[in-house]
């Protein structure tokens, strides 16, 4: 397997997944799509392979790779600004995007492995949730990712010998999510108040509770996911939740500092209040094994941020 296509290259989990697989396998031949909406070059420094900047939604797959053989799949592209207005345009480019993909892949019998969300999960949750949990999306990015799994299940039993395998990602955070503005981690984001000497801004009460998920466990689910034994989704996080008052004193002792928390109101109505994978699926059938619990992957991020400068 050496021939890789991937949507979304240049941004946070697309760019860590192509520079992954690059290093993994040094002869494979890597092909980017992506179009910059919130990606951003540097991250795709070092990257030695074949860049088509262009927008998924409107690009003719067929047109542009032909007969070319992808060995694989990883389907990253995605309005990821769950804040964003317009759900035509939202929900048009992820659906689209995707069913490009698959239409391009389902005929050449390419396994897929998209980026489903853990958004899709809603805002009811209480305690671990499986993958079985009916979706309850609450903002048109979790409704799109909803549709993206929706597609995938009708063409997966159009085709049964075929993977299309979705990822449902929890909080991922590390290296290679700065560009992503306010819409990276909160981890990053409360890094970033307190190294300027500020206090940590959160809403109230700060008990509320979600499973961080160090990106190199997600690069290695993903990765992990074409050995799928059957086209479905699966939770990729920490399997554990952390709440944002744990965050901060983690924080507060890698950085060696004592900031208290200053609480603001919280204007999304779409907030989980509480996230936490339940990984049984994960581990029995793709052999997942976070290797990040939350507070270790926030010192080992601190600690790769300071040494960046
Ligand atoms: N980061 C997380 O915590 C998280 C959690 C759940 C799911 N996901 C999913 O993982 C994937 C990657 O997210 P990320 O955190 O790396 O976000 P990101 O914004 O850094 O990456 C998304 C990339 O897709 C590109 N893109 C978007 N629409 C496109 C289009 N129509 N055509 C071409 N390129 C397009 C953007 O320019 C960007 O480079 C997304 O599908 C996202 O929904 C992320």
């Amino acid at each position: 397997m050496n021939n890789f296509l991937v949507t979304g290259g240049a941004g946070f989990i697309g760019s860590n997944l192509v520079l992954a697989l690059q290093a993994r396998y040094p002869d494979s031949q890597i092909v980017v799509i992506d179009d910059f909406r919130s990606g951003d070059f540097s991250r795709l420094n070092g990257f030695a392979g074949d860049l088509v900047a262009a927008n998924l939604a409107r690009l003719d797959l067929n047109e542009r790779f032909g007969e070319t053989a992808f060995d694989a799949v990883f389907h990253q592209a995605s309005v990821t600004d769950t804040r964003v207005d317009d759900q035509f345009a939202l929900i048009h480019d992820n659906v689209e995007g995707f069913r490009r993909v698959l239409d391009y892949a389902e005929l050449r019998r390419v396994p897929v492995v998209y980026a489903s969300s853990a958004s899709v999960y809603g805002i009811g949750q209480t305690q671990a949730i499986e993958e079985g949990t009916p979706p309850e999306p609450a903002n048109a990015y979790a409704f799109s990712k909803v549709q993206l799994d929706n597609l995938a299940r009708i063409r997966s039993y159009r085709s049964p010998e075929w993977r299309v395998v979705g990822v449902r990602c929890f909080n991922a955070y590390g290296p290679g999510e700065s560009h992503k503005g306010p819409m990276a981690s909160m981890i990053y984001q409360l890094y970033r108040q307190m190294i300027a000497g500020r206090r940590p801004r959160i809403f109230p009460d700060g008990e509320q509770r979600r499973d961080f998920v160090f990106i190199e466990d997600v690069v290695a689910l993903t990765i992990q996911a074409l050995q799928a034994p059957e086209s479905r989704v699966y939770n990729c996080g920490s399997g554990e939740s952390i709440s944002f008052n744990e965050i901060i004193a983690v924080l507060n002792e890698s950085l060696g500092v004592s900031l208290a928390s200053e609480f603001i109101d919280n204007p999304y109505p779409f907030f989980q209040p509480y996230t936490e994978a339940d990984l049984t699926l994960s581990r029995l059938q793709l052999g997942y094994e976070p290797t990040w619990s939350p507070q270790r992957g926030i010192r080992e991020y601190v600690k790769r941020l300071q040494n960046q400068g």
